[in-house]
C-alpha cells in the first residue's frame, strides 16, 4: 500500500457507479483504508456482489439504488447512505454513460441521456450531499475525461457533458470551500479492464494508446484508485478545483508534426 491503512479511518463515503469498473476500485480502496463506504447505482444487482467486498474488508457498506438523473431518487438515497452509515465526509461522482456515436447521427436525446447522467448527476448528488458534508467539512471527486480536452471524434456528447463536470468542480470548489469543502477530479485516461474501454476502444485502438503513452502503458483500475486516495484524504487538504489527469501523459502528447521512426 502507498498509503497508510488508517489513511480514511472513520470517515463514510458514499461512491456513486461504485457496483463496477474504476469506482468499484476507488470503493475498495477507501475500504481498505478504514473508509465506510455506500455505493449507489440503477441496480441493486449491480451494486450487491461489491457491498459483500466492501464488508469483507471489515468496514460498513451500504447499497443504494438511484438512478442519478433522479434528483427527488438522489436525495433519497443520499439520506439512506447517510442513515446507514452514520457520516458522510466523501463524495465520489463516478456514475456515467457513454457510447460511440458521430455527432451528425447522434439524436437530441441520445446528446441528453449523456449530459443527464455525467453532468446532472455529478450536481444532483452533490447537492444532495451539500448539508452532510457540511457538517464536517468534506470532499466531492468527480470522474471526469480526457476525451474533451481536443476534439475526440465521436464523442461530442461525453465530451459537453465532462467539460461541464470540470467546469462545475471549479464553480463548486469556489462556492464550497468556505463550508470546508473541498471539490476536485480525476481525468482517466483509458483504464484496462473497463467498460468504458470495452465500449470506446478495439484491440488495435488500445495497443495505440499503449505505445503512444509517455509511461508507456494502459492505466489502471489501481491507478486511479490510488489518486482518489490522494484527493480524498488530509494529505490533499490545501487542493481544491484540479482536475488531475490519471493517464500517463496520453492525452497531451503528440505526434502531428513530427514522427521520429
Ligand atoms: N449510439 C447512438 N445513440 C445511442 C446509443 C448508441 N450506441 N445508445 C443509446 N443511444 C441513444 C438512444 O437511441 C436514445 O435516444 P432516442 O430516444 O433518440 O433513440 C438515447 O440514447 C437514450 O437511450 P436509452 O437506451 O433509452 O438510455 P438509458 O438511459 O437506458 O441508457 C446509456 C443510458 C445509453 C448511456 C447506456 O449506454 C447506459 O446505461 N450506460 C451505462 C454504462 C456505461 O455507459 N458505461 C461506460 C461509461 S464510460
Amino acid at each position: 500500500m502507498a498509503f497508510t491503512p488508517d489513511l480514511l479511518r472513520g470517515r463514510a463515503a458514499l461512491v456513486t457507479g461504485g457496483g463496477t469498473g474504476i469506482c468499484r476500485g476507488i470503493a475498495l480502496a477507501f475500504a481498505a483504508h478504514g473508509c465506510a463506504v455506500a455505493i449507489v447505482s440503477r441496480t441493486l444487482e449491480h451494486l450487491e456482489p461489491t457491498a459483500a467486498e466492501l464488508r469483507a474488508l471489515g468496514v460498513r457498506a451500504a447499497a443504494v439504488a438511484a438512478d442519478v438523473r433522479d434528483g427527488p431518487a438522489v436525495e433519497r438515497a443520499v439520506g439512506e447512505a447517510v442513515s446507514q452509515l452514520g457520516r458522510l465526509d466523501i463524495v465520489v461522482n463516478g456514475a456515467a454513460g457513454n457510447f460511440i456515436c458521430l455527432a451528425d447521427q447522434l439524436s437530441p436525446n441520445g446528446f441528453g441521456t449523456v449530459v443527464d447522467i455525467d453532468l446532472k448527476g455529478t450536481f444532483n448528488v452533490s447537492r444532495a450531499a451539500l448539508p452532510h458534508l457540511k457538517a464536517g467539512g468534506g470532499s466531492i471527486l468527480n470522474i471526469s475525461a480526457t476525451l474533451q480536452y481536443l476534439g475526440t471524434i465521436g464523442q461530442a456528447h461525453a465530451s459537453a457533458a465532462k467539460a461541464g463536470v470540470d467546469a462545475l468542480t471549479r464553480s463548486l470548489a469556489a462556492e464550497w470551500g468556505p463550508y470546508g469543502i473541498r471539490v476536485n477530479g480525476i481525468a482517466p485516461g483509458p483504464i484496462e479492464g473497463t467498460e468504458g474501454v470495452r465500449r470506446l476502444t478495439t484491440p488495435a485502438s488500445r495497443a495505440s494508446a499503449a505505445a503512444a503513452c509517455p509511461l508507456g502503458r494502459m492505466g489502471t483500475i489501481d491507478d486511479v484508485a490510488q489518486a482518489a486516495l490522494f484527493l480524498s484524504s488530509e494529505a490533499a487538504s490545501f487542493i481544491t478545483g484540479v482536475t488531475l489527469a490519471v493517464d500517463g501523459g496520453l492525452w497531451f502528447r503528440s505526434d502531428r508534426l513530427f514522427r521520429n521512426e
